[in-house]
């Protein structure tokens, strides 16, 4: 029994589980108590590791489906693609974690931010990045597969796995978007929303980052297929709002 509690694998810690996971250097990432400017501040490093920790987990993940789209293997890149955004989650619920920090408090953690930006967060960057890439070998499997975005959503059945992948990137889309929305709450409850009208203030960077989407003609296909359904409709003479 005492042997099964003797750590076998190399490297620093008591126990295997600690030397496994590294959790000697990982837990000294954060600044020592009598570092912190506030007591919040460790809370916002936390927050902080552990969402560029899951948007490096997330990313891989992505990466791993693009692969597997361009090898037009659908299903195995569908359940990845959930495993990301599943992810995701994380980070987003996170955010409100830091609601809890009062404005005069979190400017003293500030302070020692130097000149530190989540415009250059790793995470976030590279899931911006393989995000991008994910859509081109989207596109190009609709493309191959002779269909359009209508034809995918009217022969859904049909193309099961590839309308899955379309389903899970919308997915992601609306996890990023919802990242940016309530990340922008966030700046706006603890630094506010700025002068109105001044172009470059941090917090209207933010609005205008809100805009954008990754996939947004998969966003738009539900326009044409709705637009489709009314004309539709009227030429039955079913009267319809939409
Ligand atoms: C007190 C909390 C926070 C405040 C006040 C805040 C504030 C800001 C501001 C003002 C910007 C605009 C760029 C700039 O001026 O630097 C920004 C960008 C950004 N921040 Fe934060 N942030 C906070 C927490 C977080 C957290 C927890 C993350 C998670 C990693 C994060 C990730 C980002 C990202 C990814 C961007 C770029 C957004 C985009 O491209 O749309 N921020 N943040």
């Amino acid at each position: 029994m005492d042997d099964l509690k003797r750590p076998i694998l190399p490297g620093k810690g008591a126990s295997d589980y600690e030397r496994y996971l590294r959790t000697d250097e990982l837990l000294a990432l954060q600044k020592q108590r009598e570092e912190l400017l506030h007591q919040d501040e460790l809370t916002f490093q936390v927050v902080h590791q552990s969402s560029e920790l899951l948007m490096k987990g997330a990313a891989f993940e992505l990466e791993r489906a693009h692969d597997l789209i361009v090898e037009s293997d659908f299903a195995n890149a569908g359940r990845l693609l959930r495993r990301a955004n599943q992810m995701l989650e994380y980070p987003i619920s996170l955010l409100h974690v830091l609601e809890t920090i009062t404005p005069y408090d979190y400017h003293l953690i500030r302070a020692g931010l130097g000149h530190g930006s989540g415009l250059d967060s790793p995470g976030f960057l590279a899931l911006l990045h393989t995000g991008t890439s994910l859509g081109k070998v989207f596109y190009e499997q609709v493309h191959r597969a002779q269909l359009t975005l209508d034809d995918l959503y009217r022969r859904h059945a049909e193309f099961f796995g590839l309308h899955d992948v379309a389903e899970r990137l919308l997915d992601f889309d609306e996890r990023m978007h919802l990242f940016r929305f309530h990340h922008l709450k966030l700046a706006q409850r603890i630094i506010g929303g700025g002068v109105v009208g001044t172009m470059g203030t941090p917090v209207e960077v933010l609005h205008q980052r809100m805009e954008h989407l990754l996939y947004k003609e998969l966003w738009d296909v539900r326009n044409q297929i709705t637009a489709k359904a009314s004309a539709d409709m009227k030429e039955r003479g079913v009267p319809s709002q939409y």
